[in-house]
């Protein structure tokens, strides 16, 4: 299976991608890594450190479906960070077409909300992810997820967010989002994981939580077996 990490610029995707990798890893799973951001931090990090769970393959090409997706081991869990979608809308539709599953990393803040919902220039991921549908075999666009990260504890922030989120905001009308109750909490350690060990353990019981969701949910194909 193929799991696609998208988000807006600078949400915490990256640290997303290689902490659930390695949670992934931990819980069983065979897992490899796919970076698809031209800044090839993922790829930089497992080149950096011994204990990175997986390869991470340079994939930064808008013809990820056409030359990337078909010689994965389809058996595993697939796991690619796709750069921002504003300036890299080719590479996330790509990624899209193939994606069995998406999780959108977004901080539950003003600055993030509206960069998600409501950006400057470009097009809403909501509408991207909406028209992938068009260019997949089932004609629907993939299951997603919004995973928030950088929640701050004690804050109301993460609550209001997510509701915000799933309610299609205060009118009701923009696109309505699936949130997961798994939170990524704000956390120096966290900050710090790209390019660093991930045996570290506030890198570790976050992810953990959000493989133990993604299994109860049903996205998860069953450990040594396949998808
Ligand atoms: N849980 C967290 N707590 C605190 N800081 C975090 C957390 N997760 C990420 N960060 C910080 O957020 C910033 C962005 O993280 P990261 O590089 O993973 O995001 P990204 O979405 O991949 O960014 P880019 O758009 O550059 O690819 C970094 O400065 C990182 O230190
Ligand atoms: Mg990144």
């Amino acid at each position: 299976m193929l799991i696609a990490s998208l988000k807006p610029r600078t949400m915490g995707g990256t640290t997303n991608t290689g902490l659930l990798a390695y949670a992934l890893a931990r819980a069983g799973h065979k897992v490899t890594c796919y970076d698809a951001d031209e800044s090839l931090q993922l790829a930089a990090w497992q080149r950096d450190v011994t204990d990175f769970p997986c390869q991470v393959h340079v994939a930064d090409t808008p013809a990820f479906a056409e030359t990337i997706y078909p010689d994965m081991d389809h058996s595993g869990i697939n796991l690619v960070d796709a750069g921002h979608a504003e300036n890299h809308p080719d590479i996330v539709d790509s990624i899209l077409e193939v994606a069995d599953l998406v999780i959108v990393t977004v901080s539950p803040t003003k600055p993030d909300y509206e960069r998600l919902t409501k950006p400057e220039r470009g097009t809403t991921l909501a509408k991207v992810i909406r028209r992938s549908g068009a260019l997949r075999p089932s004609g629907l666009p993939p299951t997603t997820y919004v995973l928030l990260n950088r929640c701050q504890a004690n804050s109301g922030n993460p609550k209001k967010y997510a509701g915000l989120l799933r309610d299609g905001g205060k009118s009701g009308k923009d696109p309505k989002w699936t949130v997961l109750s798994t939170r990524i909490p704000r956390r120096e350690k966290i900050a710090d994981a790209v390019g660093a060990p991930c045996d570290v353990p506030e890198r570790k019981a976050p992810y953990d939580a959000l493989v133990t969701e993604l299994t109860k949910l049903g996205h998860l194909p069953a450990v040594g077996g396949t998808a």
